[in-house]
């Protein structure tokens, strides 16, 4: 159950521990599931990687098996590598297609990815337009998310302000290192990216966070124990008011 707020000036973020990560996936994907078909119009915020990939394979189950219908859902991706070619396949706009729109009825028109083939001054444009068509929509209503290891939510590395909003970044060298296999070496690694901002996360109505593996277990505990503030962005979180951390044993045995 959700941990009770004991002292307010350290807030805590209620947590869930489960034996199995395939447990959490699979209720992080009924949350929404429920959303879904409760409000069908719902503005979902989309994370990409190795953390949330068992919520978009249960998702699509439920799509084919169960009816699950997204056909007036919207979304906002997280985050994108930039100064990558249109369509490259390490992108997160392709790893999108492949593990999940390719295989549900979101129309095209409610999908939203930034665009990681533009330069940088076009970019910032991008950002702008980014925020802008996230509030047009109503604002999100859930943010599935994962935490790297250095602690940054999308791509709000350490540093990242309370008060920042979409924009483009620098990478920082830990989470250049978590990519290099996908991008066939360290070189191929982009060195900057677009992210939602930390109050952009922050302002979604429900976040639903999940951190999996014995390598999640000291950034975790830093989440939890840790001063909030910019050294570990992920410690934002317990400053939202509906937030739960999914956690399977090896990342809680911190
Ligand atoms: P991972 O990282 O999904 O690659 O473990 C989580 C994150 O960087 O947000």
């Amino acid at each position: 159950m959700a941990a009770k707020v004991k002292d307010p000036a350290r807030p805590s973020l209620p947590v869930r521990i489960v034996v199995t990560r395939e447990e959490a996936e699979r209720a992080v994907a009924l949350e929404i599931a429920e959303l879904v078909r409760t409000k069908p119009r719902t503005v979902l915020g989309l994370a990409t990687g190795s953390t949330p990939i068992g919520v978009y394979r249960e998702l699509v189950r439920l799509h084919r098996e169960e009816a699950l219908d997204f056909s007036r859902a919207i979304t906002f991706n997280l985050d994108e590598y930039l100064g990558l070619v249109s369509g490259h396949p390490s992108s997160f706009g392709r790893w999108m297609r492949s593990n999940f729109f390719d295989a549900v009825n979101v129309p095209e028109v409610n999908i939203h990815t930034l665009d990681g083939s533009l330069e940088l001054a076009r970019a910032r444009v991008e950002c702008e337009r980014y925020e802008q068509t996230i509030a047009d929509a109503g604002g999100i209503d859930l943010m599935m998310l994962g935490i790297g290891r250095n602690g940054h939510i999308g791509f709000n590395e350490p540093g990242a302000a309370r008060d920042t909003r979409t924009r483009c970044v620098e990478l920082h060298p830990w989470t250049r290192a978590d990519a290099a296999h996908g991008f066939g070496g360290l070189e191929q690694v982009p060195h900057v990216a677009i992210t939602m901002g930390v109050t952009t996360i922050l302002d979604s109505r429900r976040l639903c966070v999940m951190a999996f593996g014995e390598h999640k277990a000291q950034i975790v505990k830093r989440t939890l124990e840790g001063a909030i503030g910019p050294d570990v962005p992920s410690t934002y979180l317990r400053e939202h008011s509906n937030v739960c951390l999914w956690l399977d044993r090896s990342a809680a045995s911190g």
